[in-house]
């Protein structure tokens, strides 16, 4: 089958229509829903399109965080999913083209920073992100909280990634 072409948009929280917004969350509720962390409010929507159907999202945030204690403006990556018919047909990496694109016009970051489960590292690798060794520790209602998976970054500018343990200054993404 000739693969056809993915189209991503990228609106603000202020900018997306609530409809789609509630349909967005009730989604990443399904697929992520069984997490137990308290997530950071998403700042911008990337939505992937093929043929004018919704096949996939992912969610931004702008953040101040902490890498081996120097400050680094990161733009966040999170809630990545393809509906399971469109998988392995270059949807996640459309998307994660599209919101390098956003943190570099938009954002003004620094570095890419997303966590992730240890078995969709590749995901990312393919679209140029690195994993870092960490650990990364974020905030949640219980106290500081050590992220057990993936940590992976992307550098955006000339300044080389401070290494080290990493705060996330915040909840995570
Ligand atoms: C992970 C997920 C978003 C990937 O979406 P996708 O649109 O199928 O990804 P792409 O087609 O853009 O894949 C790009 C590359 O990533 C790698 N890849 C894709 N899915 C992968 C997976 N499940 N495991 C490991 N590597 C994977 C492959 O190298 C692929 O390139 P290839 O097909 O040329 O080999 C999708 O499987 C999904 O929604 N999973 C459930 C939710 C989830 O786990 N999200 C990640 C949260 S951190």
């Amino acid at each position: 089958m000739p693969s056809q072409a993915v189209e991503v948009r990228i609106e603000s929280a202020a900018e997306i229509a609530e409809e789609l917004r509630a349909e967005l969350e009730r989604w990443t509720d399904e697929v992520f829903g069984q997490i137990a962390y308290q997530w950071a409010p998403s700042q911008w929507y990337a939505t992937a399109r093929i043929d004018g159907n919704l096949v996939g999202s992912l969610t931004l945030v702008a953040r101040e965080a902490a890498a081996a204690a120097e400050r680094v403006r990161v733009g966040g990556v999170g809630n990545v999913v393809t509906k399971p018919a469109y998988r392995r047909r270059g949807v996640a990496l459309a998307m994660m083209l599209a919101a390098e694109g956003v943190m570099r016009a938009r954002l003004d970051a620094e570095f890419g920073l997303l966590i992730c489960r240890r078995a969709v590292a590749p995901v990312y690798e393919k679209a140029g992100w690195v994993r870092v060794a960490g650990p990364t520790r974020f905030w949640q209602p219980a106290g500081i909280t050590t992220y057990p998976e993936e940590t992976l970054i992307l550098q955006l500018t000339a300044r080389e990634w401070p290494g080290g343990s990493i705060d996330l200054c915040g909840l995570p993404w």
